[in-house]
């Protein structure tokens, strides 16, 4: 469907058929962002990833992420980071004026004035996070996606290349990093915030991924992220609660970028495009039981995991597909299974909460909820 927001006009893909057509057969026409004036202010006008045009800078800090994803450590800035992302997902879910109404640009909201201190805040605790890992550096032990771009950023500097130094300034490397922290955080909490509160909504689910669990994995030793295939009923619950409950409901915006088709519609170059992901995960034609929670779904006869149903999209796809995917999974995994081993979850006594989402936001999330963790052992 076509809606106008304000003075811009979007489409909004809302089946796969047509999301496919989009997104893989056509995937670079589709591979746009659209200009959104509070991500433009906070992100140095898109020098980071989620919201750079497309092309060879956004390549490059992709390749450089995704190559550095599956080592990144722990860091004592990240806290700093996860209480001024809290604030700034509060601030930004309802959205801005100032994308509406192009003039307020002038003399913004004082909302939009807090979210860009807040971001300041959060690339200020990035610099110093950088500076530090400066200070450590050697070419031969990369701990982390920051010491991969400090090699990048060295190696275009030795090379003195004037194109690929002008990819990689401080001002890309602040925003590249932050950008995976915004991006990976809240989707992965709001996720796991889902999966708990499902468990305690469905105690006869919970008992069978413990049984799974405790019958998969040795008394004795930690679950780990190698023993995912092995517990495939814990994987097909988190695929159930990513259906129905997809934390990131209409993804980021894409933009086409010439002039396009879809589903046999013209679409001009410039157009902001939403994948509706949450209607793919609840159409009717392409789910049973659509409404119903039903792991099973995702499992063949022989109760291993089948292949991945067409219309399941949380992390979307094609050439802007969520660069966490393959962390994100293994990680979520984990800790489902890790917990269920040591605890059973249940609502607090004297609490309710349903399964319906309370954000108004970019994102789907639960609220508040009280959980009692009660030891197995
Ligand atoms: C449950 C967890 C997650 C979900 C559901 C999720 C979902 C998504 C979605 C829907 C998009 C938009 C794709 C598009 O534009 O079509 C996206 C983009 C992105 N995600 Fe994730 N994500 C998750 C976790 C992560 C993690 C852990 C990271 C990094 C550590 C990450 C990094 C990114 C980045 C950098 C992009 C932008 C990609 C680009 O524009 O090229 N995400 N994600």
């Amino acid at each position: 469907m076509k809606i106008m927001l304000g003075p811009r006009i979007a489409v909004v893909l809302s089946r796969i058929d047509v999301v496919t057509e989009a997104l893989v057969t056509r995937q670079t026409d589709f591979a746009g962002r659209t200009d959104i004036c509070f991500v433009n202010v906070i992100t140095d006008g898109g020098k980071d990833i989620a919201n750079a045009s497309y092309g060879p800078t956004w390549k490059l800090h992709r390749k450089i992420a995704s190559k550095a994803l599956s080592e990144n450590t722990d860091s004592e800035s990240y806290k700093t980071y996860v209480v001024n992302l809290d604030n700034l997902m509060k601030e930004t879910e309802d959205g801005f004026l100032e994308d509406l109404i192009p003039l307020l640009h002038l003399c913004p909201t004082p909302r939009f004035r807090r979210v860009v201190g807040i971001a300041e805040r959060i690339g200020e605790a990035v610099r110093i996070e950088i500076a530090a890992h400066r200070e450590k550096f050697k070419k031969d032990e990369l701990r982390d996606f920051t010491d991969a771009l400090i090699l990048a950023q060295k190696e275009a500097e030795e090379e003195d290349d004037p194109t690929l130094m002008s990819q990689i300034t401080n001002t890309h490397m602040v925003n590249a990093i932050s950008d995976l922290v915004v991006a990976g955080t809240d989707t992965t909490r709001n996720t796991l915030h889902w999966s708990l509160l499902t468990m305690a909504l469905h105690p006869d689910i919970q008992k069978k991924v413990q049984a799974e669990v405790d019958s998969v994995i040795d008394p004795e030793l930690n679950v780990h992220v190698s023993d995912r295939n092995r517990l495939p009923y814990t994987e097909a619950v988190l695929h159930e609660i990513m259906r129905m409950r997809t934390v990131v409901p209409t993804g980021i915006p894409h933009s086409t970028l010439c002039d396009t088709t879809v589903g046999g519609y013209d679409v001009p170059k410039g157009t902001m495009v939403f994948i509706n992901h949450d209607a793919l995960h609840f159409d009717p034609d392409q789910w049973e039981d659509v409404n119903t929670f039903k792991p099973e779904r995702f499992l063949d006869s022989e109760g291993k995991m089948g292949p991945k149903p067409e219309s399941w999209l949380p992390f979307s796809a094609g050439r802007r597909v969520c660069l966490g995917e393959t962390v994100a999974k293994p990680e979520l995994h984990l800790f489902l299974a890790g917990i269920l081993r040591v605890f059973t979850i249940s609502l607090a006594p004297g609490t309710q909460h349903d399964f319906e989402p309370r954000s108004t936001g970019a994102q789907n999330t639960p609220g508040k909820y009280q959980i009692v963790a009660k030891s197995r052992s």
